[in-house]
Parts: C-alpha cells; sequence; structure tokens
C-alpha cells in the first residue's frame, strides 16, 4: 500500500478543505491519502479523509502559549501528525532530540508521527548525505511504536529541484536497511520534495518507497489528483 500525503503547510480555508476532501472521499485509489492541515482545520467534516497535523507540542499541558498538545491533536479525530519538517527544524531551530521528544508524544497520544529527515544543499554537494541522514535517524527516530519516515533533501522542498531517481533510491536503500537493522523493518519510507504529476511515478516506483509527501501540489485538486492517480 501507498501513502499519498498532502501537507497544506500554512495554506487553506475551511472551505477549500471541504472541496479537498469531498473530492478524494469519492475517488477509487488504493492509496492511503492523508491530509496534513493546519490546526485550524483539523476538526470538523472531513468526508472519510484521513487527517494528520504539521506539529505536535513535546509537552503533554501547561504553559506552553500557542503550543498544541497529542491529547488536543488526537481529540480532533486527527490519525498522524509531522515532525521535524525541514520548515519547522530552520524557522523555529527544532533540534533532533526535540522532534524525539515530539515523535514519543505522538505515539503516547495514538497518533502516528511522520517524522522528516533530509540534508541540505551543502551537504548534499559535499557528499554528506548518508551521515547527515543516518545522525538524524539515530536521534530521532523513536525505539518502539508505529511511525512513518519521510526523506525530504531540504533543497527539494519547493524549489522545482530533486534528487535522481538513482540518488533517491540510494538513500531510501539506506533508510530502509537502518531500519531493518532497528527492527522498524516494515516501517512505511515516504519521499517528499518538488513532487508533482509528472515525476510522481518515476519517485514511487522506486524500491522500498512507500509513497510521498506533497506540498505545493497537494493544494489543489487539479495538481493533486493526477499525483493520486498515478499510484492506482
Ligand atoms: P513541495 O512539494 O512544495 O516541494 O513541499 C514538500 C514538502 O515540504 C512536504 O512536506
Amino acid at each position: 500500500m501507498q501513502f499519498i500525503i498532502g501537507n497544506w503547510k500554512m495554506n487553506g480555508t475551511r472551505k477549500e478543505k471541504d472541496t479537498m476532501t469531498a473530492t478524494i472521499s469519492r475517488k477509487k485509489t488504493s492509496a492511503r491519502v492523508i491530509l496534513c492541515l493546519p490546526f485550524t482545520l483539523l476538526s470538523g467534516e472531513n468526508h472519510g479523509v484521513l487527517i494528520g497535523a504539521q506539529d505536535i507540542s513535546e509537552h503533554d499541558n501547561g504553559a506552553y502559549t500557542g503550543d498544541i498538545s497529542g491529547k488536543m491533536i488526537a481529540e480532533t479525530g486527527a490519525k498522524y501528525v509531522i515532525v521535524g519538517h525541514s520548515e519547522r527544524r530552520s524557522n523555529h531551530d527544532e533540534t533532533n532530540k526535540m522532534i524525539k521528544t515530539k515523535a514519543e508524544n505522538a505515539i503516547k497520544n495514538k497518533l502516528i508521527p511522520i517524522i522528516c529527515i533530509g540534508e541540505t544543499l551543502a551537504e548534499h554537494k559535499s557528499g554528506a548525505t548518508k551521515a547527515v541522514i543516518t545522525k538524524m535517524m539515530k536521534e530521532t527516530l523513536p525505539i518502539s511504536g508505529k511511525f512513518i519516515v519521510a526523506y525530504e533533501p531540504r533543497w527539494a522542498i519547493g524549489t522545482g529541484l530533486t534528487p535522481t531517481p538513482e540518488q533517491t533510491a540510494q538513500i531510501i536503500n539506506m533508510i530502509y536497511e537502518y531500519l531493518k537493522k532497528h527492527n522498524h523493518g516494515t516501517t512505511p519510507i515516504v519521499y517528499g520534495g518538488s513532487i508533482n504529476a509528472t515525476n510522481a511515478k518515476s519517485f514511487i516506483s522506486i524500491p522500498h518507497i512507500n509513497g510521498l509527501l506533497i506540498g505545493g501540489a497537494s493544494l489543489k485538486t487539479k495538481t493533486f489528483l493526477p499525483i493520486i492517480d498515478s499510484i492506482s
């Protein structure tokens, strides 16, 4: 089974969510489609489409103005939560340690964390990708519980650039081997970064890829549905 995960980031109105979820619900697909929405859109009608959040607090409750706890997310009916997205790492200085705590907090609240890992352009260019990815996995992945690993090269996000299928295959294989060695052999691995209807199929057919994490192209039915179609 393949995951098609849309990350709306800080975009979308309730009306747009309604249109998107109603359209997805009418679609016949073997893919598991998940929409990761801003906190304000998590609750309410979702036409049976799986919903996820984009961040979770490290804490359970208390004086953390503006933060949202795992329990609060779970109460909306959301089942997934993205943690450690590159934009959270860059814009909010999130560290591997924080990301691990967030992932564990998600699992504690019966949410499935989608844990993002990926190298910068400088790291990519200097051939440090494998070392960076391994360190991130070592420091962010929970010991037990269900989770998804999202490989998102930071330089591929929103740029129209992607690694070649060969480069991607090498990194995905490395992630797969690492997970297998650490008793997470069945953990789904998804790729994200500048996915569109034209390149979706070439990424989805890479061995050990179990789906795609899509930003910009997930915002409109016109660009998102053809990606879902490329899986079915
Ligand atoms: P784009 O698909 O817009 O490159 O974004 C990818 C992403 O950050 C998904 O989490």
